[in-house]
């Protein structure tokens, strides 16, 4: 019998947790996904269920949203999650925590959550990846705010994301408007 690896089961393969808010989801949440696709046979997206950050987006709304995008995609979960990470990482087969940084100003913040995580659990690693260049400005809070404001996030985070953020902050669904200094 061959002895499987945590991480390793015949039916999920090497599973990889990703978790965060995902308030909403941007598509450098969904680069590091896709290339998380390259070394991982199952990604598990795990949304952290923490009303004190007072989310714009319900569980069960980004959760949609996420389900929605990759419905094609049967390599990646989405799930959602309460109380500490390691704890919902040990009820799954994942072998590793994945996150993804942006910039050196990501860094400290990871370091500590990484840190405090392999505290908890001594098994566990975090691995990152950078973000794309096309996405290194990208954060979920500035498109939000930006949205809220009524400037275009188009290209930004997937249409169906685009349409609940106009959504939730009553505007018109217009196509994005490219500010001219000469407009
Ligand atoms: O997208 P975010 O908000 O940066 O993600 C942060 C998240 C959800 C990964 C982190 O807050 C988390 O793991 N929360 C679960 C509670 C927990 O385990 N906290 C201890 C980690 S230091």
């Amino acid at each position: 019998m061959v002895k499987m690896k945590k991480g390793e089961d015949k039916n999920m393969g090497k599973v990889a947790i990703y978790p965060g808010s995902f308030d909403p989801m941007t598509y450098g949440h969904i680069d590091i996904v896709e290339r998380a696709l390259e070394i991982f046979d199952k990604v598990i997206i795990a949304i952290a269920e923490n009303e004190e950050k007072r989310p714009l987006f319900s569980v069960e709304e980004r959760l949609q949203m996420v389900r929605a995008f990759f419905e094609d995609t049967p390599k990646v979960i989405a799930d959602s999650f309460k109380g500490l990470l390691v704890e919902y990482v040990a009820k799954t087969n994942a072998i590793v925590i994945l996150r993804g940084l942006r910039a050196t100003s990501d860094f400290e913040y990871e370091f500590h959550m990484a840190s405090m995580n392999r505290s908890l659990n001594t098994h566990l690693d975090t691995l990152f990846m950078m973000t794309s260049k096309d996405y290194f400005f990208v954060s979920s809070r500035t498109i939000k705010e930006v949205a809220r404001l009524g400037g275009g996030v188009e290209g930004l985070v997937p249409d169906l994301v685009v349409r609940r953020l106009k959504e939730k902050f009553k505007l018109p669904v217009t196509k994005k408007k490219q500010i001219r200094w000469d407009d």
